[in-house]
């Protein structure tokens, strides 16, 4: 007998990797198909205490929630450096619970209502060898861009060329084994695990298994459209040819719920949709409304990345130094050490005075579309580039880890909406940087970003290759 159809899907515990996965659930409770979100104790904790999920959630009678230990205790950090130890607690604690739940728990074909498709962030291989046992189909969501995803898909290529580890210091040498980059990859711009001088550390070896397992799973879902990402899809089907591209997801998730009669008109704004794990200051949306059309630098380094406090200082002089305008998210532990007020120079404390208003986290996709925003200082996150294409925002990119230096050299060189500044940090560069995107190459850049965000508008439209793949990935789902 057909089962009912009911996906698990399990994200990373991360901002940009919840928020997606949260969208994704939304958009298959719509289309009727059931959905358990499984979700570590402290992401859910989190949810509950800044945004209104339950309540939004609460409407769809074919959704649960369903949490599991990361394995740390509820105080312990995981943002910055710590995040090592969520993989290390996952791996000890979440992997075995998670087997369990599906060989002879909640989720297996003993219990009540067997999961018929998992759909766990692609950084969980341990998730496919479980799937594999228990014969239940997967699809990985990878959250990551498609372009550093297609790199880690390409490492195992890369080590056997000899390209990586680096022979050498120099960060500027090409890379040739990263099929369709081979004329603006370069060393700096793969992620930053690659400058590791041994393959022998827990992040290669998770990247590596990432490579191994993605191509064996049903599909993989992408947070990207087409037009954006083709040149690098075109590679990663001859690996993976099951993909969906369903971004940006974020506006598809507008775009369908602004059509559902069972979503109240309330829910339809934009704040009231937040997934933010931490709180939003939505006042800093007046501060914008006083502020002249395309004149203020947006400036977060989103949801993990740190800085030092040298660091730190030199961003805030070339702010300050630029004369212009800034909104600086300044989430809380995303400065490593700490200074004296003393220490600050009076410069400063009076230009930020005058221009600038600094706070820890704000609603971002309204602030990336407010008027006042003329370009975004960003660490490059997948999640960050993309709702900056989809407002015309151009960019500056400062990144860190993980996806970012290859989304920033996408950013500078491919699609040519906003500098990249990585491997610097000099007052000087950043004051320069900022005058390029308000004035001096605004035109330039919003240009080429008003293009691309309106391909991205076309793909979730009727008929649009988004929308297309969201509904074969939901026939695939009711089939499977
Ligand atoms: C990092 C990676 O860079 C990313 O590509 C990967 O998918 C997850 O790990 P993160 O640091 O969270 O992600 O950055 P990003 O992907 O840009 O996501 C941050 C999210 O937080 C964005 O959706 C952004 O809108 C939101 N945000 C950020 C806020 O809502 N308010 C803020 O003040 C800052």
């Amino acid at each position: 007998m057909p089962r009912t159809p009911h996906a698990l899907i399990f994200p990373l515990p991360m901002q940009g990797p919840v928020s997606c996965m949260l969208r994704l659930a939304e958009l298959l409770c719509i289309s009727g198909i059931p959905v358990t979100f499984l979700t570590t104790d402290h992401i859910h904790r989190t949810l509950l205490r800044h945004t209104n999920v339950l309540t939004r959630f609460s409407r769809y009678n074919n959704f649960r929630f369903r949490t599991i230990s990361d394995g740390l205790p509820d105080d312990h950090p995981r943002s910055g450096e710590r995040i090592m130890e969520v993989f290390e607690g996952m791996k000890r604690v979440t992997e075995p619970v998670f087997r369990e739940m599906m060989v002879s728990g909640c989720f297996s074909t003993e219990s009540d209502f067997p999961v018929t498709v998992v759909i766990p962030d692609g950084v969980f291989s341990f998730a496919l060898g479980v799937a594999e046992e228990v014969k239940v189909p997967l699809i990985f969501y990878d959250t990551v861009s498609p372009s550093a995803l297609w790199t880690y898909l390409c490492l195992p290529k890369l080590i056997e060329a000899g390209e990586v580890p680096f022979n050498g210091k120099d960060l500027d040498v090409m890379i040739k084994n990263v099929p369709g980059t081979e004329t603006f990859l370069r060393r700096r711009d793969l992620p930053s695990f690659y400058r590791l001088d041994d393959l022998d550390n827990p992040v290669t070896e998770i990247i590596l298994k990432e490579a191994r397992c993605v191509p064996r799973a049903h599909g993989l879902i992408l947070n990207t459209f087409q037009a954006l990402d083709e040149p690098v899809l075109v590679h990663m089907r001859t690996l993976c040819p099951n993909i969906y591209c369903i971004g940006p997801i974020h506006t598809l998730y507008k775009s369908r719920l602004n059509k559902e009669p069972v979503v109240p008109t309330a829910q339809k704004s934009q704040l009231n949709v937040s997934n933010s794990l931490w709180e939003e200051n939505i006042t800093c949306l007046s501060w914008l409304d006083r502020q002249v059309t395309r004149s203020v630098i947006y400036v977060s380094i989103g949801s993990m990345a740190t800085m030092t406090v040298d660091q730190f200082f030199e961003f805030w002089h070339g702010l300050v130094n630029s004369g212009k305008p800034f909104l600086w998210v300044q989430r809380p532990g995303s400065v490593r050490g700490s200074y004296d007020d003393d220490q600050v120079p009076k410069h400063l404390v009076d230009g930020t005075k005058q221009r600038g208003f600094i706070t820890t986290w704000v609603p971002q996709e309204a602030v990336l579309a407010h008027s006042a925003i003329g370009g975004f200082l960003t660490h490059s996150g997948w999640n960050s580039t993309i709702e900056s294409i989809m407002e015309g925002v151009p960019m500056i990119c400062w990144p860190q880890n993980v996806d970012q230096q290859v989304n920033s050299r996408f950013v500078s060189e491919v699609w040519k909406i906003g500098i990249d500044i990585k491997d610097t940090c000099d007052r000087v560069i950043v004051e320069k940087a900022v005058r390029d995107v308000i004035d001096v190459r605004r035109s330039e850049f919003t240009e080429s970003t008003r293009i691309l965000g309106e391909l991205g508008s076309q793909s979730v439209a009727e008929n649009g290759s988004s929308v297309l793949d969201l509904n074969r990935l939901i026939k695939t789902i009711s089939s499977l």
